[in-house]
């Protein structure tokens, strides 16, 4: 008998889209943001950039390797925070983040899913320290 749930089906489906034909994917040539993490554990990365404008973002892109979930969690994102302050992504919880990729993909490869979300924040934080750096 087929227990596959269809609606969680079709999340996954969604996952392979984006994995295979990732969105935004390819690089800012002159970003304000440009951070590339990594998940130890594989090995797997993703640079994530972003063009800002009074706080907020004007296009997001990303580059990277590895598995299905980090990389269309990447691609995912990057649809999603066009338009969003700064402070409110650097805000983002994993909640938010899974309810971004719709699927739970339990607690081994929840690192894949958050991986993209951390190299963004990360990189905002640092922008954000280098812009008041410079304001001095
Ligand atoms: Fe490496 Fe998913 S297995 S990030």
């Amino acid at each position: 008998m087929d227990k596959t749930d269809p609606v969680e089906e079709l999340y996954r489906e969604e996952i392979m889209d984006h994995y295979q034909n990732p969105r935004n994917f390819g690089k800012i040539r002159d970003a304000d943001v440009s951070y590339q993490d990594y998940n130890p554990v594989c090995g797997d990365e993703i640079t994530m950039q972003l063009k800002m404008e009074n706080g907020t973002v004007k296009e997001a892109m990303f580059t990277g390797k590895g598995c299905a979930i980090s990389q269309a969690a990447a691609s995912m994102l990057t649809e999603e925070i066009g338009g969003k302050s700064a402070k409110g992504i650097v805000a983002m919880k994993q909640d938010e983040m899974l309810k971004i990729i719709r699927i739970n993909p339990g607690p081994v490869r929840i690192k894949c899913a958050m991986l993209a979300l951390r190299a963004v924040q990360k990189g905002i934080v640092q922008y954000e320290a280098n812009r008041v750096r410079e304001a001095k």
